[in-house]
Parts: structure tokens; C-alpha cells; sequence
């Protein structure tokens, strides 16, 4: 089902060309993702049920859960879909919701049935269906819950069309920012108390307490069974200033490599100093939306320079100093 070149390596080789740090979920879902498919193959060969292990992906808004999910997809080369928790909560119709998620899983897979049936569900803002969070118009979080639980666990789903899909073998992967979930963990947790702990067993110490377990997230307010359906859980780290300034310039579609791009087929070479990197970076930092402002912030800077260049052909080459200051262009 997979390519033979794909292993764990190889996805993460692959996604670190999109996705900047986060190493230790980039491996947890690599080794996930290539077991589920292994899992998939060897129990067609046994004609035998699969243990699914499905994964949650928890960390704060904008620093990559959705980007680290769509580029595996691409490197995977199965079909893929995302689908939002809290518009499952706001419709009366959580069934009907969950058949549409599906035929679209069906229509990325080009209308087959089979492929579709082992392709990857991305299922975000998770921790949006906390049980306590009653919702008056549409459904409480719960029922939505013990809805995806279903189809999660594997079964038959009838599609519009009049065809089924059976999801035993479809990959759910679940992500939310978990607000609160640190100060339920530092409650629960008691591992604190070795404080005469060498470097290494702090390593371990580090690692242990940051483990979500299951119990912690019962507090949050996911349910038991929906919980046992998530064994695997990645964590992302919320990004420093500096991964910032990577993600501005390091990814093979970065911000800033796709100005170039667009100023390159004005006939101009666009240079932005690193220090309007950092500039943005300490902006984005403030707002605390991860990654998510580096565009807005970076298009704002260049919309009037781009605005300019292509009423003046004699114009060779821009350079940007600061965020604050004058861009220096050089005229032919
Ligand atoms: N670790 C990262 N590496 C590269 N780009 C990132 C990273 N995190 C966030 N981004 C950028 O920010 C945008 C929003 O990130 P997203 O994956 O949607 O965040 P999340 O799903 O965690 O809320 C992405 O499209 C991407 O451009
Ligand atoms: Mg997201």
C-alpha cells in the first residue's frame, strides 16, 4: 500500500523540508502512520482484524498540527481530508456531517471506494468537544464524541450515493490546543519531587512529565472511550523567536522564497535582511498565534513595494533593512 522507500526516515526527512522543529511529533506520527500501513497489510494477509492505533496531536494554535498533517499526505500519497470538531458541534446533524467528511475522503481518492478506505481522517479543534461545554443549538460535545468513537472504531457507513465505506482501516488523526491541560498535568503529575536528579535522569524526569496520560485528559473533559481510541499522542512545542525566523525563510515554500518568486517575474531580486526577520518574529511572538501572523505581518511590509515595481521596469533589485526603515532600490 505504501511505497518500499517510505519508512519513519524517510517521512521525517520529507517533513522537515515543510515543517520547522518539532522533531519529537514529526517522529511519533512518522513511526505511527508507518505502522498503521504495516498493521493494514499484514492483516489483509492474515484476513485478520487491525489493532488501530489513531493519534492525537496536541500543541498550541499555529505551530504546525494542520501543516505537519497535510504534508504527510503528500509524501504518503493516500488520500486525506480535515474536518473541523467544532462544526461537527454546531449542526443537528452530527451523522450526516460525518457521511460528508467521508465522501469527500471517497472523492480525494478519485471516487475508489477501496483506497479511500485506508486513507487518513484529520479531525481538528478536538478539545472543543469537552463534555462539560453543552452546546444550546447544536450538540453537546459529548454526543459528538460518542459519534466519531463510532466511525473511529471501524463501521459501515452508507455514503449518498447508496455505497458504503467501512472505516476500520481509515487512519483518525485528532488535534486541539488542550488549553488548561498543562495546569491539569502539573496537578497530576508527581514525578517532581527527584530534585537530586543528575542531567540525564533530568532528561527522563522531563519526558515523563511530559506525557499526557489518558486520566489527564478525562479531566479535560474528552470521554474515557474516546481517549482509548487515541494511544498515540504528540506533542508540539509552542515556537521560539528563532523557529519563527526559520519558517519565514527556511521551507521550500517560505514566505519569503515565494516573494522572491513573484518579484523575480517582475525581473527584480528582492533581499530582506535577517534582521526584518527577527523584527517580525518579535511581533508575531506578542500576538501568540504561532506561526500564524508571520504572512500578515510580512505582506504588509511588501504590499506597498510590490505596488510600486511594476510601474517602474527600470527598477533591478530591492532591499529591505528593517521593518521601520526605507527599502533601497536599485534602478538600472
Ligand atoms: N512548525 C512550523 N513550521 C513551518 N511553518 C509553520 C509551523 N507552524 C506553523 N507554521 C505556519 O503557520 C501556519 C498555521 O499553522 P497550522 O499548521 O495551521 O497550525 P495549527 O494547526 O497547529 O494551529 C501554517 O500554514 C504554516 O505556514
Ligand atoms: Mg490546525
Amino acid at each position: 500500500m505504501l511505497d518500499k522507500k517510505i519508512t519513519p526516515r524517510f517521512i521525517v526527512e520529507y517533513l522537515d523540508q515543510y515543517v520547522i522543529g518539532q522533531d519529537a511529533a514529526k517522529k511519533t506520527v512518522a513511526v505511527a502512520v508507518y505502522s498503521h500501513f504495516k498493521k493494514i497489510a499484514r492483516a489483509r494477509a492474515d484476513n485478520a482484524p487491525i489493532a488501530k492505533s489513531n493519534v492525537l496531536l496536541i500543541g498550541s494554535s499555529g505551530t504546525g498540527k494542520t501543516l505537519l498533517c497535510e504534508t504527510l499526505s503528500r509524501v504518503l500519497g493516500v488520500p486525506f481530508v480535515t474536518a473541523e470538531a467544532t462544526s461537527l458541534a454546531q449542526t443537528r446533524y452530527v451523522n450526516e456531517e460525518i457521511e460528508a467528511i467521508l465522501q469527500r475522503l471517497v472523492d480525494k481518492a478519485g471516487s475508489d471506494i477501496g483506497k479511500a478506505s485506508s486513507g487518513i481522517v484529520f479531525i481538528d479543534e478536538i478539545d472543543k468537544l469537552k463534555a462539560s461545554d453543552g452546546e444550546v443549538r447544536g450538540n453537546s460535545g459529548e454526543s459528538v464524541q460518542h459519534a466519531l468513537l463510532k466511525i473511529m472504531e471501524g463501521s459501515q457507513v452508507k455514503l449518498g450515493g447508496g455505497q458504503y465505506i467501512d472505516t476500520t482501516n481509515i487512519l483518525f488523526i485528532c488535534g486541539g490546543a488542550f488549553v488548561g491541560l498543562d495546569k491539569i498535568m502539573s496537578q497530576t503529575h508527581g514525578y517532581g519531587f527527584i530534585t537530586w536528579s543528575k542531567d540525564d535522569s533530568q532528561k527522563i524526569l522531563d519526558r515523563l512529565n511530559t506525557r499526557v496520560k489518558p486520566t489527564d485528559l478525562f479531566t479535560f473533559g474528552l470521554i474515557p472511550e474516546f481517549t482509548g481510541r487515541l494511544p498515540i499522542i504528540a506533542n508540539f512545542q509552542d515556537l521560539t523567536r528563532p523557529m519563527l525566523v526559520r519558517i519565514m525563510i527556511e521551507p521550500k515554500n517560505s514566505i519569503y522564497s515565494q516573494f522572491q518568486d513573484i518579484f523575480k517575474n517582475e525581473g527584480v531580486e528582492l533581499t530582506v535582511e535577517k534582521k526584518v526577520f527577527e523584527q517580525i518574529a518579535e511581533l508575531a511572538f506578542e500576538y501568540k498565534t504561532g506561526a500564524r501572523s508571520l504572512r500578515g505581518i510580512f505582506e504588509e511590509l511588501i504590499t506597498p513595494i510590490l505596488f510600486l515595481v511594476p510601474d517602474h521596469p527600470d527598477i533591478r533589485k530591492v532591499t529591505i533593512p528593517s521593518l521601520f526603515g526605507e527599502a533601497t532600490l536599485v534602478r538600472q
